[in-house]
């Protein structure tokens, strides 16, 4: 098996996620001319949801991990790999998207605060680490903009694992040093990041872990899928009941990880939003189920031509039509804002209910300023449709309401400008070169000094 002796990452970028040069293209700005109809062919990058989580499953094994379909020029998987470099894993990311992720010794059971304070998936060393290790050192992630997002669930999760866990000083301490014990875990509400946590943590416990009222994400699956090929014993993968028969015996292995399904969904609004056809090439529409109903009922066509997706919208006026987010299958809180936008300009009303996170309207009052008539009570926004958006100067707080805020440029009169880009850097791969190779008027401006 293939072993990696360096960071060849740091060798091919002259910077790294916290380097000045980063920093100050964060700061960049994205210039868009609305009114261009969408033509072309966009291809789907791997989903950075799925990637982290992947990234961490390295830190399970001594032998090398090696994934594909990585979007490797993502600010969050330059975060990542930061933190992993500092616990000791040799890292290779190349741009054709294969990284190879070596953890042969732990050299660091301590995450500090300065790396996870800038992206919360960090915690999910957390799992690995003391289930490997014996003992892990991460810091609290905080808050974020969207809500207080707490990660009371891993830590319970841990504990009924065996594990001793002390919140000290903006860190959580976690010891195991007999290893972590298989148990029966039933989450109150359904998390994501926990359930990965675990699954991960599971592998290498003694004996049989539970995991009830898990995610079931495509995230998920894929994590799964990968720790399966490293030699996991997992059933029930994309059910609410995982069983996870620990006691380690992992491998490296090599895994693909799954398109982006937010990604898609982006592109997809963007469509219906600005008219016109265009070809998603390696998309997963299986994964999109709850988008899909709303979309077409707007009035946008989806077909499915081989690994594709064609989606095309054509003439006629958008139609209103109501969700509510839902953890999976049902519709992603990923992908609210971008379907608020689509609401803005459909005839009639919709309404948006946010259910996962508990301050995810951000982008209502940027909207607004571009002319959207949008209502908020508690966690549901009305939107009424407006016959036009007009472009402005808008910034964004989250990855999620900065795409958003690009979609409404798409199709406002005039001139749009979304300022301090760096949300959109960590989450979407190259997103003025796919909307521009399909004729919108968009670019990156580069911040002034
Ligand atoms: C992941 C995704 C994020 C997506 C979210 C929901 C990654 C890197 N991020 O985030 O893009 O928006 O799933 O699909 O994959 N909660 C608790 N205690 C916990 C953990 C979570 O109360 O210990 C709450 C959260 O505050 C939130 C809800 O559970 O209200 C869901 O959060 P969770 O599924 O854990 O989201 P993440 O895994 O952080």
């Amino acid at each position: 098996m293939q072993t990696v002796k360096e960071n060849t990452w740091a060798k091919r970028e002259s910077h790294s996620p916290g380097s000045e040069d980063q920093k100050k293209s964060g700061l960049d700005s994205i210039r868009i001319v609305g009114g261009k109809c969408l033509k072309g062919t966009i291809t789907i990058s791997g989903a950075t949801t799925a990637a982290l989580p992947l990234m961490c499953a390295s830190l399970l094994v001594d032998e090398p991990l090696q994934l594909t379909n990585m979007p490797v020029t993502l600010g969050d998987i330059r975060t990542l790999t930061d933190v992993l470099n500092e616990l000791g894993v040799t890292s290779a990311l190349r741009a054709d998207g294969v990284a190879i992720l070596h953890a042969r010794q732990i050299k660091s059971t301590t995450a500090p605060y300065d790396m996870v304070r800038k992206m919360r998936a960090s915690v999910l060393v957390l799992g690995p680490l003391v289930a490997r290790c014996g003992r892990a050192v991460v810091s609290l992630p905080g808050g974020c903009a969207i809500g207080t997002r707490p990660i009371d669930l891993h830590l319970a999760g841990l504990k009924a694992m065996g594990a001793e866990i002390v919140l000290k000083d903006g860190y959580v301490e976690a010891s195991a040093p007999d290893g972590l014990k298989g148990a029966k875990i039933d989450f109150p509400i359904v998390s994501v990041g926990a359930t990965e946590n675990l699954m991960m943590a599971a592998c290498l416990a003694k004996g049989e872990t539970v995991l009830s009222n898990a995610a079931c994400e495509p995230e998920i699956v894929d994590l799964g899928e990968c720790l399966i090929a490293m030699g996991a014993k997992i059933e029930g993968l994309g059910t609410p009941v995982i069983r996870i028969a620990g006691g380690g015996g992992l491998k490296g292995a090599t895994h693909a990880v799954i398109p982006d399904r937010i990604e898609t969904g982006t592109y997809m609004i963007a469509v219906a939003l600005a008219g016109g056809t265009v070809r998603l090439k390696n998309a997963r529409l299986e994964h999109l189920t709850a988008l899909i109903g709303p979309l077409e009922s707007a009035g946008l066509q989806i077909e499915r031509k081989d690994a594709d997706v064609v989606v095309s919208r054509n003439g006629r006026p958008l139609k209103g039509a109501d969700i509510m987010t839902k953890p999976y299958p049902g519709f992603p809180t990923d992908l609210q804002a971008q379907f608020m936008t689509m609401l803005t300009l459909s005839e009639g009303a919709g309404m948006v209910t946010e259910t996962v996170f508990e301050n995810r309207f951000m982008h209502v009052p940027e909207l607004c300023r571009m002319g959207a008539n949008i209502t908020v009570h508690q966690g549901s926004a009305i939107v009424r449709g407006v016959p036009r958006l007009k472009g402005a100067e808008v910034m964004a707080t989250d990855l999620r309401a900065s795409v958003a805020l690009i979609l409404a440029g798409l199709v406002a009169e005039g001139e749009t400008t979304v300022n301090r880009i760096y949300h959109l850097d960590r989450g979407y791969e190259d997103i003025v070169g796919k909307l521009r190779g399909c004729g919108a008027q968009i670019e990156r401006l580069p911040a002034e000094d």
